[in-house]
């Protein structure tokens, strides 16, 4: 069973940790609450007394009399997470400050922090609260949004609270991180290709980077140096990885050309065009007396059949297969096909997964004839799943067995 610490901070957004902490009860996990003193004048303690089935501890100095409650808390948290986490919250944690039960019990975990920020577009913008941000960020705190939408003062932007889904898939995630990358290098690939036609059209495709993005930000959290590849997309990348833009599949494969052969493990999940356009017009293509336009289309360089073919002996290879029917036959051959390690196939007609949803279900194919069907779960969980995989490829941690 998971040990959860649950922070809950005095922002509106407070009614919205009960229903996270109802969603951690039903997949199991133990949560206790904190709440600061603020907090429990929006919602009362006795609604997450009820939800969680623990006790709500507010004080340092809690009835029984018990001063290092705290202790206690931080030291058998498998995980904490702060939902909502107020600039206030944030400040001083990035400082050390330790004033209440619930920041004496940051300062002291060794457990992963999950913060779930929420406030005013403004106090979130403020260099103050990003610098706090960029100084968690860098010592290895999670977050999970906020997002951009109608706040609670009547204003709009930034600062809105993950919803309660978000928070319970995020938390998944890093339970799902287990393995070790530390010392190895990491390249993955994100994002779809764009192929120009003109200085303003291209082919592009579906792909919006979320798998890579987070197949990243899983090998950065297990300690490996991460190179990310990406074509466009309007994600933010992880902390700590290296971002690569690039936009057609010729780039995508002179910048992985560039990294792959100094890495451990080389990740593809970007979907590169097949085919791009024989020639790109300089100048706008008119429609002006033309019924119809012809395009001749040429093959796009393979890139992860040039991995396979050139790879350092050692070097771990992924590739997926993105499938819109005979999913396991399909996938079967292009195992062999492009000579990868592990082949992550998905159905992307499926609804609800693949393509831009922030879920996918996917079969594990492996060089040894084995495989692994997985239930639908957040990118976020399939990424960890995946990297857990590779590093014991590696050398790392036992492989899961099916
Ligand atoms: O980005 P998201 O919205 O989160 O969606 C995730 C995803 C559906 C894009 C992802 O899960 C996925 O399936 N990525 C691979 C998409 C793809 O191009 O599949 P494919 O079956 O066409 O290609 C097979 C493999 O060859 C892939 O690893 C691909 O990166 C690689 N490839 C393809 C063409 C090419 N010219 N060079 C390549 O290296």
């Amino acid at each position: 069973m998971n040990h959860i610490v649950f922070g809950v901070t005095g922002g509106i957004a407070a009614y919205k940790a009960v229903e996270a902490v109802r969603q951690l009860v039903l997949r199991g996990c133990d949560v206790k609450v904190v709440m600061t003193e603020h907090a429990t004048r929006l919602v009362g303690p006795e609604t997450f007394r009820a939800v969680s089935g623990n006790p709500v501890a507010v004080s340092l100095f809690d009835a029984e009399g018990k001063p290092i409650e705290h202790i206690y808390l931080a030291r058998d948290a498998d995980l904490v997470i702060v939902a909502p986490a107020t600039a206030n919250l944030l400040a001083k944690m990035a400082h050390g400050i330790a004033d209440d039960l619930l920041t004496t019990t940051l300062l002291a975990t060794r457990a992963p922090v999950l913060l779930a920020p929420a406030m005013n577009n403004l106090m979130y913008r403020h260099p103050a609260t990003q610098h706090n941000l960029r100084l968690l960020r860098e010592r290895g705190v999670h977050f999970v949004g906020p997002e951009s939408g109608a706040l609670a003062c009547g204003e709009e932007g930034e600062g809105r609270m993950a919803e309660p889904q978000q928070i319970v898939d995020a938390a998944m995630g890093i339970f799902a991180l287990e393995g070790d990358l530390s010392g190895k290098r990491v390249l993955v690939t994100a994002g779809g290709t764009r192929e120009p036609l003109d200085p303003v059209r291209y082919i592009g495709n579906r792909s919006s980077g979320k798998m890579g993005y987070a197949l990243a930000a899983a090998s950065r959290r297990m300690g490996a140096e991460v190179t990310l590849v990406s074509g466009p997309t309007h994600l933010q990348p992880p902390a700590g990885v290296e971002l690569v833009r690039v936009e057609t599949a010729a780039e995508m494969r002179e910048a992985v050309m560039a990294v792959a052969p100094g890495c451990d493990a080389v990740i593809m999940a970007a979907a590169v065009a097949d085919f791009a356009p024989r020639e790109s017009s300089g100048d706008k293509i008119k429609r002006r007396g033309k019924e119809s336009l012809t395009l001749e289309l040429v093959r796009t360089p393979d890139i992860l059949g040039e991995l396979s073919e050139g790879r350092a002996a050692g070097q771990v290879l992924v590739g997926f297969a993105a499938e819109t029917g005979d999913l396991l036959a399909r996938a079967r051959e292009k195992l062999g096909a492009k000579g990868v390690d592990i082949l992550v196939a998905n159905d992307v007609s499926l609804p609800g997964s693949g393509f831009d949803a922030d879920y996918n279900r996917a079969v594990l194919l492996f060089r040894d004839g084995t495989e692994r069907a997985l239930d639908l779960m957040p990118k976020a969980e399939l990424a960890a799943l995946i990297m857990r995989e590779v590093a014991g490829l590696l050398g790392g941690k036992a492989r899961e067995r099916p």
